[in-house]
């Protein structure tokens, strides 16, 4: 074996995003940019009530107003074709957001339900014109409350892949005769989506309506594709959707609401381009958020803290038109070992927008209250709150009864406890204090599961020694298109400066949606196989040529490295791809794959997790609670770029802080309407809600997945808002178990 340095390869490093030039410097084409000529512009009307039939809709004054072209309503709309809704079991399921038949229907499922489409020449006509459009409705009794309809709450036949109702043992019984225990109520309520992109669709059809291009802010460009042909009768290869450049979508793009099917069928009718931009009320309105969450969490433990009992119980909300369940009780399923446990979900259907996921739906809520009902388990005992979690830590996947593929908890918390300084920290509450601030520490378990769907990707070698690759992934400021150029470059043996990736567009080969935090290594693996093909024919050419130095050489005998092929015995017989092109009169090299979860994944619990620290300052005389301090150490596997993980994870902390302490969208009981949809009294955590976080990631691989990684999206944000409510309850004594800790709680 000859030596060589070995270049340390691509993944691993801090590549800046490959997008973020683009971005700052307006060069990024977002859904609204695209230029199209002779485009027209549509905006909404919505409906005033919650439930109840169209009676009536007078679209004269709108059909007369300035400029506007048509007026799009369930009395002149084309046909939609009802298409399966997002997460239903059907081939090719499309992304609809609901079954919901938007301008074909008089019926109104919930207030906010788009009921016409202005088209108009500018912008501004056509939302002028939208507001002259006048609806009479025969309004029906509405369900609107989740309390009040709780006795008709139904237990889903699963939630997401797991039943809605499991017991091990008997955990009442267990609670019962328990020497400590906890049993206690926690609510989280409703979040709306507020992406800085603004949901925005163009469409343009062809002249002879057999073909469509869509340009939508989507996570699910393939999704999209499957929805529109199956709506408007078209073929899926002749309707193309692109989405290159999404601004935020955190789940709130992972279906395609109402506006999306309503901009093709406008187009259709005007035939002429439409571009419709919802407006930030017409987010909160018409896109569905996080459901309001009850529940109940109660913990036993035996004189030594193991727990006896883990009981994690409560209600959702849903519509009949989605039934998207928040999957609140997954982290109980996976993160205590306990002798008996009781999980179960019930889900209450409601007259409202379909609610959908939000970054780690569930387990978002879900963190928040079994974190925060360890931690109150914890002081009950008198034991520190990262003991109790150590003495309970399991050995094999509680209900699942298999072995994790990595779980390093206990390593995150002992790094973090350091790190932060956590043997500092007074256990009883009320006694750090500087002046009027009273200083609260605490600590919360993150917790996401580690998914992997089938993908496929495709790539080309160049001439020129450059590769690129093509998704039809997504990138919405994550860094995904960076690490897949991380990930492509090394399996190529070429540069980062070498390669790129190309994504958003239904034309490249299929990709999920971009949920789940699956994209990392879902694509990553497709783009791997396609690289083992387009090695594998590289080889072919090389190992039966005469004029190669590796003619004769098996495929394992070879390696790629430095932009070329060479044997793995003698470094120095090799060649360039350049040279090998050249010779044979090649400008390129193709290669494809697909990629599914392996076997393994049916016999190992795979999840990610974090240890996190939180300090709080809360000022005793007006209750304002500031974090201070916070520090999150991940254990999500191999770390592909530790700068885009890490913005990540900050960007995820950064939500979970407005879930603690501002977050709430406000709904009128009356009449089902949300009444802050606006980023003025919808309240985001803007930067001086937001203290420096501190990241660290343990950067261990899972020695089961693609890459060794995991998915880094969705993990920040849970157990944020336990960490915070912990450190609040440990600065001022008082417990918080209702979302969001505003000032009036603490007073
Ligand atoms: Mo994530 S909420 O699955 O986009």
């Amino acid at each position: 074996m000859s030596a060589r340095i070995v270049k340390p390869g691509a993944i691993g490093q801090p590549f800046s995003r490959v997008d973020g030039r683009l971005k700052v410097t307006g060069k990024a084409t977002f859904a609204a940019e695209y230029k199209v000529e002779n485009v027209a512009h549509g905006a909404l009307v919505f409906s005033q009530i919650a439930r109840g039939k169209i009676k009536n809709i007078e679209t004269s004054a709108a059909r007369n107003a300035p400029g506007v072209i048509l007026v799009l309503t369930h009395e002149n709309a084309p046909e939609m074709k009802k298409t399966p809704v997002f997460g239903s079991d059907s081939e090719e399921m499309g992304a609809a957001s609901s079954s919901i038949l938007y301008l074909n229907t008089d019926e109104v499922y919930f207030n906010g339900q788009p009921v016409a489409v202005v088209v108009a020449e500018t912008l501004e006509q056509a939302e002028h014109a939208a507001t002259l459009v006048a609806v009479e409705y025969e309004e029906k009794q509405a369900k609107l409350i989740l309390q009040a309809e709780k006795p008709d709450a139904v237990l889903p036949e699963h939630i997401p892949g797991e039943p809605s109702d499991l017991k091990q043992g008997d955990a009442e019984g267990a609670l019962a005769e328990a020497l400590y225990k906890v049993d206690n109520i926690y609510t989280t309520p409703p979040f709306n989506h507020n992406a800085i992109e603004l949901h925005a669709t163009l469409a343009e059809w062809s002249e002879d309506e057999k073909s469509l291009t869509v340009y939508d802010s989507t996570q699910y460009v393939i999704g999209v594709q499957e929805m529109l042909a199956k709506k408007f009768s078209l073929r899926k290869e002749n309707v193309r959707v692109i989405g290159s450049f999404v601004g935020g979508g955190f789940g709130g793009k992972g279906n395609a609401w109402a506006h999306v099917s309503l901009t093709v069928a406008a187009a259709k009718v005007v035939k002429r381009p439409v571009k419709l931009v919802l407006s930030r009320e017409g987010v909160h309105l018409s896109v569905g958020g996080r459901t309001p969450t009850e529940q109940r969490v109660a913990l036993a433990a035996n004189d030594v803290g193991k727990l006896t009992a883990l009981i994690h119980t409560g209600f959702t909300q849903t519509t009949e038109h989605n039934n998207f369940a928040e999957q609140f009780t997954f982290p109980a399923r996976h993160l205590y070992k306990s002798e008996n446990i009781w999980l179960r979900q019930e889900m209450v259907h409601l007259d409202i927008v379909p609610n959908t996921f939000m970054r780690a739906p569930g387990e978002s809520p879900g963190t928040f209250a079994l974190e925060s009902a360890i931690d109150e388990l914890a002081h009950e005992m008198g034991i520190d709150p990262i003991e109790l979690r150590a003495r309970n830590e399991p050995d094999r996947d509680p209900v699942k009864d298999l072995p994790f593929s990595m779980r390093n908890i206990k390593e995150a918390y002992r790094v973090g406890a350091e790190m932060f300084g956590w043997s500092k920290r007074h256990a009883a509450p009320r006694t750090m204090r500087d002046g009027r601030f009273l200083i609260g520490c605490g600590v919360a378990t993150a917790f996401y599961p580690a998914y992997q769907f089938p993908a496929a990707a495709r790539v080309e070698i160049h001439a020129d020694g450059t590769a690129i690759a093509q998704s039809a992934m997504h990138e919405m400021g994550m860094g995904s298109a960076t690490a897949q150029a991380q990930n492509l470059a090394d399996e190529l043996g070429l540069s980062f400066e070498q390669v790129r990736f190309e994504y958003g567009d239904s034309n490249f080969p299929y990709a999920p949606v971009a949920g789940g935090s699956n994209s990392t290594i879902s694509v990553g693996a497709a783009v791997k196989a396609a690289c083992d093909d387009a090695k594998k024919k590289i080889h072919g050419l090389v190992g039966e040529d005469d004029a190669s130095p590796l003619k004769g050489t098996r495929f394992d005998e070879v390696e790629f490295r430095e932009g070329g092929i060479y044997r793995r015995d003698d470094a120095t017989k090799g060649e360039t791809f350049h040279a090998i092109l050249r010779r044979f009169e090649e400008d390129k090299i193709e290669g494809e794959g697909e990629a599914a979860p392996g076997a393994e994944s049916e016999k190992y619990s795979m999840g990610s997790y974090g240890a996190l620290f939180c300090e709080v300052r809360v000022d005793e005389e007006t209750g304002e609670v500031r974090v201070s301090r916070f520090l999150g150490v991940y254990d999500c596997g191999k770390i592909i770029n530790p700068k885009t993980a890490s913005s990540q994870w900050r960007g995820g902390i950064t939500m979970g802080i407005g879930m603690a302490l501002t977050e709430e969208a406000l709904f009128d009981v009356r009449k089902g309407r949300i009444v802050n949809p606006s980023l003025a009294e919808y309240h985001l955590p803007v930067n001086l809600d937001v203290p420096n976080i501190e990241i660290h990631f343990l950067d261990i691989p899972d020695p089961l997945t693609p890459m060794g990684a995991h998915g880094v999206g969705e993990i920040g944000i849970t157990g944020v808002a336990a960490a915070v409510a912990n450190a609040v309850f440990n600065a001022t004594g008082k417990r918080i178990r209702d979302l969001p800790i505003t000032l009036d709680k603490l007073l």
